[in-house]
């Protein structure tokens, strides 16, 4: 396939970006999406230019930090995956195609594509946590019975990968599907009750401090969600939310 690639490009946070076409060429359908990056950029470097800048790790779907806007559709057209599972079969010879960064004000251009997500963990560290005693006294966990529904359910809400495909979707840049997601996780099961209070209140402001926007429930972010997070979690973390503002 020939394609015709249009990049963003940004020196950095401070700089003023712009889209970039690069013409490419002999690309193969079995190659991921970040394959063919890579075959760009080793052209780039052969040339002397500067590569693209994007962020990667795992590429196999699980360390959620492949964030491309791809054609307007964070990690790209199809459901359910990631942009690193993305494979140029979905493309046809000739077709153009616009890469961006996830945008969001908490969610800052480091260069390139590549954004500052940050936020997130500083979410996850204002209560995404069980405090467990460990002074040999433990608990073995079999042995606190947990339905197995109430299990599925939070092991569904711990399969998020922190993409922020959801905030880079929604209109309002809402980080409430990750943020309930990670509530859920806790909230579904006996050991995370214990602190659940405090939690749902400390990542809901920590959330709100980070810049984050409202829900005014779209839904875009559980259409582009990656590892179909739902909007039931958005609702569940509500009814935490009043539930602990309620009690003081
Ligand atoms: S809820 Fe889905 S889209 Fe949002 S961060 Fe988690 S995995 Fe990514
Ligand atoms: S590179 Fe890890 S999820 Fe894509």
């Amino acid at each position: 396939m020939n394609l015709l690639l249009k990049i963003w490009r940004q020196k950095d946070g401070n700089s003023k970006g712009k889209l970039v076409d690069y013409p490419i060429s002999d690309i193969e359908g079995d190659m991921s999406f970040l394959e063919m990056l890579d075959v760009l950029n080793q052209g780039l470097i052969e040339q002397g230019e500067e590569p693209v800048v994007f962020d990667h790790d795992c590429r196999e779907g699980i360390c959620g930090s492949c964030s491309l806007m791809i054609n307007g559709e964070p990690h790209g057209p199809d459901r359910l995956i990631t942009t690193c599972q993305l494979h140029m079969r979905r493309f046809r010879d000739g077709d153009t195609i616009v890469i961006e960064p996830f945008r969001a004000t908490a969610f800052p251009v480091i260069k390139d594509l590549m954004v500052d997500r940050t936020a997130f963990d500083r979410i996850q560290q204002a209560g995404g946590y069980i405090s467990v005693n460990t002074s040999g006294h433990t608990v073995d966990a079999n042995a606190i019975p947990i339905e197995k529904e109430k299990a599925d359910e939070s092991f569904n809400a711990a399969a998020c990968i922190g993409c922020g495909a959801c905030v880079a979707a929604c209109k309002n840049a809402s980080a409430m599907l990750f943020t309930s997601a990670k509530v859920s996780q806790f909230a579904l099961l006996p050991q995370g009750r214990v602190e659940a209070t405090e939690r749902v209140q400390n990542m809901v402001r920590q959330m709100d401090l980070e810049g984050f926007g409202n829900c005014t429930n779209t839904g875009a972010c559980e259409v582009e969600c990656p590892k179909g997070i739902s909007l039931e979690n958005i609702a569940r973390m509500n009814r935490e939310y009043l539930m602990a503002t309620t009690k003081g």
